[in-house]
Formats: C-alpha cells, sequence, structure tokens
C-alpha cells in the first residue's frame, strides 16, 4: 500500500472502520513528529503487531504549558514523510489544531495519582495534556493496538492506566529506548543543544549507569544512589536537576531501599532544554 496522508478526522475514521471491517488490525504510533530513530524503532514494532501501521504526528498544544516549548517545538514534515516511507507506514494522520481542538473545547482527561510525581510535578498540566490528545487518537484510528517508548516512562504508566480504566481495549506496547552511539537518549530536543552543552546532556546516561553499578555493588540505599547520580549530574557545567527518583514502576511512590526492581528517573535541565532518562534498577 502506497503511504497515504490524512488530515481529516471523519477520512480517519472512515478509513479505519472500512478496514476493521474487512478483518484487518490496525496499529498506531502517536507522534509529535521530527522523527528520529526512537520513533523508527516503535513502528517497526507495529509493523509486526498489525495489518495497517497508522503513524500519527500532532504537535499537541494542551500537554504544553505556559512558558514551555509549544511555539519553537521542532518540525520537519518533509523528512518526517520520508523516514515514515521507509517504515513502510501506511497513514499518516497529521490533524490540524482547531481540528482536534475547535472552538468551545471543554473536555480533558486527567488521572488523579500517576501524574503526581516525577514530570508531574514540574510540568502541572503535561500529562491531562498528553491522556487526553491519546484518547482522542484512540477514538479517531480506533487501534488495535498502540506503541509507546519506555523512554517517557511515565507517559507510558499513564496511558496503561487510562486504557485500563476507561475500558479502550487497545492493547498497549512499551518498546525500549533507543540512543546515540554515546548513550544520549534520542528525543526530538536534543535538536536544541549546542555543540557545547551535549557533553552535559551525556550526564542522564552517565548517572544511570553510574546507579545501575552502584546497586550491582550491593548499594541498596535509594538516597545513597540519589546522591550519588546527582553528584555526577552536578559536576557538568549548564546543568540543572528538576528530580532525580528512585520509585516503584508501578505507582511510581518513592522507594527507600532497592530489594526489588525499581525506577530510576530523571529530568534534567541542560542549558535551556529539558531532558529525561530512566532505566530499572536491579538488586
Ligand atoms: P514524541 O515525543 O514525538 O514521542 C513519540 C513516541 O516516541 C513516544 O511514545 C515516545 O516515548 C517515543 N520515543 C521518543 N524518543 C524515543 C527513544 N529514544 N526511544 C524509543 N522511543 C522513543 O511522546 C510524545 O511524542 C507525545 O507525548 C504523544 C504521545 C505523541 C502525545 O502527544
Amino acid at each position: 500500500m502506497k503511504i497515504e496522508i490524512i488530515s481529516d478526522i471523519e477520512e480517519m475514521q472512515a478509513f479505519s472502520d472500512g478496514r476493521r471491517r474487512q478483518g484487518q488490525t490496525i496499529a498506531l504510533v502517536p507522534t509529535m513528529g521530527f522523527l528520529h530513530a526512537g520513533h523508527s524503532s516503535l513502528m517497526s514494532r507495529a509493523r509486526q503487531s498489525g495489518d495497517i501501521l497508522v503513524v500519527s504526528i500532532f504537535v499537541n498544544p494542551a500537554q504544553f504549558g505556559p512558558g514551555e516549548d509549544f511555539a519553537t517545538y521542532p518540525r520537519n514534515m518533509k523528512n518526517d514523510l520520508s523516514i515514515t516511507g521507509e517504515e513502510g507506514v501506511d497513514i499518516v494522520f497529521t490533524p490540524g489544531d482547531k481540528a482536534l481542538y475547535p472552538e468551545g473545547y471543554e473536555t480533558y482527561v486527567s488521572l488523579t495519582n500517576l501524574p503526581e510525581h516525577l514530570c508531574g510535578t514540574f510540568r502541572p498540566a503535561h500529562f491531562r495534556g498528553v491522556a487526553t490528545v491519546v484518547a482522542k487518537l484512540f477514538n479517531i484510528v480506533t487501534p488495535h493496538v498502540a506503541i509507546f517508548g519506555q523512554k517517557d516512562y511515565q507517559q507510558l504508566a499513564v496511558i496503561r492506566r487510562m486504557v485500563r480504566d476507561l475500558n479502550f481495549g487497545i492493547q498497549i506496547i512499551g518498546a525500549p529506548t533507543v540512543r546515540d552511539p554515546d548513550g544520549l537518549a534520542m528525543s526530538s530536543r536534543n535538536n536544541y543543544l549546542t555543540a557545547r552543552e551535549r557533553p552535559a546532556a551525556l550526564s542522564l546516561y552517565r548517572s544511570l549507569m553510574k546507579a545501575a553499578q552502584l546497586v550491582q555493588s550491593g548499594v541498596r540505599d535509594a538516597a545513597r544512589v540519589i546522591h550519588a547520580a546527582a553528584e555526577l549530574i552536578q559536576s557538568y557545567a549548564d546543568t540543572k536537576i528538576d528530580y532525580v527518583s528512585i520509585c516503584d514502576p508501578d505507582t511510581l511512590d518513592d522507594v527507600k531501599t532497592i530489594d526489588r526492581p525499581s525506577l530510576m528517573a530523571l529530568a534534567v535541565r541542560v542549558g535551556k532544554t529539558r531532558l529525561i532518562d530512566n532505566m530499572i534498577l536491579k538488586p
């Protein structure tokens, strides 16, 4: 099937209805575009899980807070279409802002507990915006399966909970984080980094590796591991830590003793760029 670009919501719904009636399964990869190899890995995972592969590209205003980078978020549709072409995507769904959030829009999906942790504390309406747009994309594209990256661990947790709580009946697959050869987790926002800032950006991955080593060597005290990681990050110029946390992988509640697999998650500002990364620490 030749790649097709659909912007119209009803056309997308009609397409999915038709395919579902023919008994085909639909796999969806939601994105905000400026695609990179992390996104491509989600697409190849999705390719294995459905007959029809839909990738949505939409920079969602509802998940950006005041003063965040909505206006400057990188966009490059031409390059995105070349990547989706290479990955054998069937449909690129690119709705407009006004179509998804028309005048008078007032319905949002918000979770009570998960957003009270990690990034949610620093970006108050972020996960409400994410859950809302993903719920809308699910209703429009009606996928059987949707793929999300573990790089945005809390986002994946929020989506899994929403799907369960609201009975979406969609299979959610989490895909591993794709990194540059030096370890930096790929992100559209890496585009903001200057050559001078790049070493500081690597401090996130290095601190996760350091934490994993400490746990391997028998350290179980979460506070000690967090301290060592924070110290490493702060040894780089231009870094400012939002948080370094070790928490339960399901509830995201803080863990004091690493006596079971625990999530280490961090958010660091490097100059003006906010970066996140995470890893499961296994005692
Ligand atoms: P975006 O940042 O474009 O990411 C789209 C998907 O790609 C997400 O599931 C994200 O976790 C995944 N991803 C990003 N970098 C990755 C990497 N290095 N390795 C593996 N997967 C990676 O996340 C969003 O967009 C939005 O919040 C969205 C879910 C589309 C809702 O607007």
